[in-house]
């Protein structure tokens, strides 16, 4: 499926979609067909279409003042079992379009349709009279102030939909870590500590980054990455001094997820396996503490290496989690599979065969492998005038020319990591 901006071509299509649709279906402020037709080729309009297999499957239809914008319409093919995924695809690229234009919030007002209200539940619109829904919209502005001194960036909400598969991980860190900072009333009155910092372990390419990034985009907090290993060529005083300068300002920021990568670098057993001084250590473990007393600041940090950590830099008063991002199996394959394959053709593809095929690839191998077969279908059309976008052999041709990053022993010592190491 694609999500595109609507084309003039696309009239005849769109008025029969609508024709198939109910009149329940047209949402919003009850637009007559022949003002839904005017709106259309209105500037001020954002009118976009989801399409597969070349057939539009559904459209949406809004428009804004500077203040709020309005779904007016939301119109789907009847009859599609990827209903939900079409509805999603929608919103996220109207919310980026509507965001993009400074406006912050997106409404809409729907009929008696209870499908949609749960799709839009889930999505972050809340609504007084089930009939009415309305999101908040983060302002896609680029970073000023402490954050953009400090390299941070404000990450959109979409970009935790964005991660296909891995269930188990997605499920564990949204109950575990994001519904106590969300909800935190509800966590109080239970009792329930929110986290303040944790540890995302395994293999490279399994989404941990991601993850972080994630995280940051389903609480709508912005997203810092500290790099102790770059303060390696400053003396050792120094070293200590501008890395907990900028844990200070970090502090100054209302709320973060704040970011440290390969952590194995500053808190391996063995002091050789690390990259950085002694006092970077030292200064780091003592910033842990002034950060967990902050409670719109939460820490992750990220390592392949769980093993090689001081066991002592794990423990429970400092990290609250210890979660494992494993390789993904035929399953968690399949979504990230069809998310790059519905996004580079429209061609049928033989799903199936590629995810046997990807065995012992992680999400970025999958990723890349895809690329690849996009690649190899641009290239054919412009060097030998071919017509169609990539296939099934063009997936499973990159694949084959891709190295995948797992090995069956990488595989098992992180189910022997994730015994012992695991904790939530
Ligand atoms: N679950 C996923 N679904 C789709 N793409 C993913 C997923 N996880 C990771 N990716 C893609 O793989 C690439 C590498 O992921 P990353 O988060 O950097 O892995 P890690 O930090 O574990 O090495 C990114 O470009 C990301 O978009
Ligand atoms: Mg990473």
């Amino acid at each position: 499926m694609l999500i595109r901006a609507f084309r003039s071509d696309d009239l005849a299509q769109i008025l029969q979609l609508w024709e198939q649709t109910s009149a329940a279906d047209a949402g919003g402020a009850g637009l007559e067909i022949e003002q839904a037709v005017r709106l259309l080729s209105d500037e001020r309009a954002i009118v976009l279409v989801a399409e597969s297999d070349g057939r539009l499957v559904g459209a949406a239809l809004a428009a804004g003042s500077p203040v709020s914008a309005w779904i007016h319409r939301l119109s789907l093919l009847p009859g599609r079992p990827d209903e939900q995924a079409i509805v999603e695809g929608l919103l996220e690229e109207l919310e980026a379009r509507v965001a993009q234009a400074g406006i912050g919030t997106l409404a809409m007002v729907i009929g008696e349709r209870e499908r949609l209200a749960g799709y839009l539940r889930q999505r972050g619109y809340r609504s007084d009279d089930r009939r009415c829904f309305e999101r908040e919209l983060l302002p896609p502005t680029a970073p000023t102030g402490v954050l953009a001194e400090l390299g941070g960036q404000v990450i959109g909400p979409g970009l935790w939909d964005e991660l296909k598969g891995m269930e188990e991980a997605k499920e564990i860190i949204e109950r575990r870590v994001i519904l106590p900072l969300s909800e935190s009333e509800l966590a109080a009155r239970h009792r329930v500590v929110p986290p303040r910092a944790i540890v995302l372990f395994g293999p490279p390419g399994t989404g941990k980054t991601t993850f972080a990034k994630g995280i940051a985009s389903r609480l709508g907090w912005p997203f810092v990455e500290v790099l102790p290993a770059e303060l390696a060529g400053e003396g050792a005083e120094r070293q200590a001094k501008l890395l907990a300068d900028a844990f200070g300002r970090i502090l100054e920021l209302a709320s973060a997820v704040v970011f440290v990568d390969e952590v194995e670098d500053l808190a391996a057993s063995r002091h050789e396996d690390r990259r950085v001084t002694p006092s970077i250590t030292n200064e780091f473990l003592k910033q842990v503490p002034r950060l967990r007393g902050a409670p719109h600041h939460l820490l992750v940090c990220a390592t392949n290496w769980v093993a090689r950590l001081d066991p002592a830099f794990l423990r429970p008063g400092r990290f609250d989690y210890v979660l494992p991002v494993g390789p993904p199996n035929a399953d968690a394959r399949r979504p990230i599979w069809r998310r790059y394959v519905e996004e580079i053709t429209d061609e049928p593809v033989d799903l199936e065969g590629l995810v046997r095929a990807s065995e012992l690839f992680t999400p970025a191998d999958i990723e890349f492998a895809a690329r690849k077969a996009a690649q190899r279908a641009f290239e054919r059309e412009h060097f030998e005038g071919s017509g169609h976008r990539a296939r099934t052999d063009d997936f499973l041709a990159a694949i084959e020319d891709t190295k995948p990053t797992l090995t069956a022993e990488m595989v098992s010592s992180f189910d022997d990591d994730t015994n012992r190491f695991a904790r939530f």
